[in-house]
C-alpha cells in the first residue's frame, strides 16, 4: 500500500482559508460527517490549527463566533444533525481528564473532530483518520495531508487530486 500523504504550501492567510474550503467541501463529498471523521491537527504554537479550524466551522455555519478551546478543552458546532467538535488539549494534565469531559459521547454519530495537540490525549483519545500537520516556513505555511485510516483515505485521495491539478 502507497502512503497517502502530500505536502501543500500555504503562502499565506488566504491559502490556509482556501485549504479549509477544500477540505469542507470534499468532507461532504465523502459523506464525511456520516462516517464520522477524526482529524489530528499537528504543528508548533502558532502554526495555523485554529485559523483553519475557524476558517473550516465558518464553512459550514457562516459567520459563527470561533473561539479557541485553549481553556475549554472542548467548543462543539451543531448544524442540521451534523456537529463541529473542535478540541485544543493542550492544557490537559492527564489523559484521563478526558474521561471527566464525556469524550466518548462526543465521537458518536454525525461528527468531525478537530483535536489539536492531539498528543496530550494518548492513549485515551481515539486514533486519527486523518492528519494535518502545520509548518512554519520563510514565507507562510506548509500543511503536510497524511491518511491514516482506511476511512480517511478517501478524502485524502480527493485532497491530493484537487492540488495536483491546481
Ligand atoms: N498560510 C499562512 N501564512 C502565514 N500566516 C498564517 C497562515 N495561516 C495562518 N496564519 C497565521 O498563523 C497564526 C496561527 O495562529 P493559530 O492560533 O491558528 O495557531 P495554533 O496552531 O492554533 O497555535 P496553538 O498551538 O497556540 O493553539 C494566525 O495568526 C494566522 O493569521
Ligand atoms: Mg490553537
Amino acid at each position: 500500500m502507497s502512503l497517502l500523504t502530500t505536502e501543500i504550501k500555504l503562502l499565506d492567510e488566504s491559502q490556509t482559508i482556501d485549504f479549509s474550503g477544500v477540505v469542507a467541501r470534499l468532507v461532504a463529498n465523502v459523506n464525511g460527517f456520516e462516517k464520522g471523521l477524526i482529524f489530528y491537527l499537528n504543528g508548533d504554537l502558532g502554526a495555523g490549527k485554529s485559523f483553519f479550524s475557524r476558517a473550516f466551522v465558518q464553512h459550514f455555519i457562516p459567520g459563527q463566533k470561533v473561539k479557541s478551546p485553549t481553556y475549554t478543552i472542548v467548543e462543539s458546532y451543531n448544524f442540521s444533525i451534523n456537529a463541529i467538535h473542535h478540541l485544543d488539549l493542550y492544557r490537559l494534565c492527564d489523559p484521563e481528564e478526558l474521561e471527566y469531559l464525556a469524550i466518548r459521547d462526543l465521537f458518536k454519530e454525525n461528527f468531525i473532530a478537530l483535536i489539536e495537540w492531539p498528543q496530550k490525549g494518548a492513549p485515551i483519545l481515539p486514533t486519527a483518520d486523518v492528519e494535518f500537520e502545520f509548518q512554519y516556513e520563510s514565507v507562510g505555511r506548509t500543511v503536510k495531508v497524511t491518511a491514516i485510516s482506511e476511512k480517511g483515505k478517501s478524502l485524502v485521495a480527493q485532497i491530493l487530486a484537487t492540488y495536483k491539478t491546481v
